[in-house]
């Protein structure tokens, strides 16, 4: 394939009070990139995503299986196709859920942090990486200690900016003052959101707002229960089969929504996907979303919705009444 960015066919939005521009539709490595996956079939779908003008793939140390194969599995891309291209692109990680064993592999603090970053830099044959994200808030170490931490990674140069991920809002605000008092490039929260988990509605997209933090929801399409890809059944292939984060019986409670959504979707002319990736792209709290796709199509397909109109009104009060 050649490699060919065509950023006409995206649409950048700036990340909170920073200066930084995210596309609004990101690609996320959690699934579908690690030693299980066909290499051929993860090449195609970087590539796809760069050309599509995706400049942000997002990894974290246990994506897999096994866990850090898909930094591994992106750092052999990187080095033989994209390498080239490396100012052009912005690249995350984490760290925050188990990843080995000890007292040392898990949590949040400096000694984790610290070494977590460093293998997955060795992983992913980089020097740095653009967005360090704390993954998920550990209330046995101080919080100061974890925001000193990542503002040290900063200052070593190999992060240029911070994001945390599933924190709730009290302890947003709380690692946000920290970091004010470090002048640390404390950027972006990544939380779950889509039509089915609007959690984050209830005070963290206000803090968001109010701290002038960027927000780039994962699993935007709640693992593919907001697609077509169950409208019939449960494919052999597709995540409820494949991975043990998606149960049977989630798919089953959301499926009368689904379709609910689905005959919208049809009326407008897009699939059941583009218009769940339009609700959260209408959000003016959302800077972009991070889709998973196992095939070319899917991405495609979730590519285009960033060059739809955005949703009216009408059609958002007729989408909140299926999903309320
Ligand atoms: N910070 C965190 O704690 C956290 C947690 C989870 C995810 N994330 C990030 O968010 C990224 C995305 O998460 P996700 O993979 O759950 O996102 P998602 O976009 O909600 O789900 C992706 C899955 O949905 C299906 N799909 C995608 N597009 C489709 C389409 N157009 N039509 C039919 N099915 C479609 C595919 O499943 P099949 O395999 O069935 O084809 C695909 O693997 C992750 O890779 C990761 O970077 C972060």
């Amino acid at each position: 394939m050649t490699i060919k960015p065509n950023y006409d066919l995206m649409q950048y939005k700036t990340v909170g009070n920073s200066g930084l521009k995210l596309p609004l539709i990101s690609l996320g490595l959690w699934h579908n990139f690690g030693d299980a996956a066909d290499p051929s079939v993860m090449r195609d779908i970087i590539l796809s995503a760069f050309n599509g003008g995706v400049t942000h793939f997002d990894l974290a140390n246990n994506y897999g299986p096994i866990a850090g194969a898909a930094e591994q599995n992106f750092g052999k891309i990187l080095k033989n196709d994209l390498i080239t291209h490396r100012d052009e692109l912005i690249i995350s990680t984490k760290a925050g859920y188990y990843m080995w064993q000890g007292p040392y592999g898990d949590g949040g603090s400096k000694k984790y942090l610290v070494a977590s970053l460093d293998q997955s830099l060795a992983r992913m044959g980089l020097d740095y990486v653009d967005i360090f994200y704390h993954h998920r808030r550990d209330t046995q170490t101080p919080i100061a200690e974890t925001a000193a931490a990542l503002d040290l990674i900063v200052r070593q140069g190999k992060a240029l900016y911070i994001g945390i991920s599933n924190y709730n809002a009290a302890d947003t605000r709380a690692i946000y003052n920290e970091f004010k008092r470090l002048n640390t490039p404390f950027i972006i929260h990544q939380p779950c959101y889509n039509l089915l988990n609007r959690g984050i509605e209830s005070g963290l997209t206000d803090a968001l707002d109010e701290l002038g933090l960027g927000c780039i929801p994962f699993s935007p399409l709640a693992q593919g229960i907001l697609t077509d890809r169950y409208l019939r059944g449960i494919p052999v292939d597709s995540r409820v089969n494949t991975s043990n984060f998606l149960p049977m019986e989630r798919v089953s409670e959301h499926s009368g929504k689904v379709v609910k959504l689905a005959a919208l979707a049809k009326a407008r002319g897009v699939t059941t996907a583009q218009l769940a990736l339009l609700w959260l792209l209408s959000n003016k709290t959302v800077t972009s979303v991070i889709v998973g796709a196992s095939r070319l199509s899917q991405l495609d397909e979730n590519l285009a919705s960033a060059r739809l109109a955005p949703l009216t009104d009408s059609e958002k009060k007729a989408i909140n009444a299926i999903f309320a």
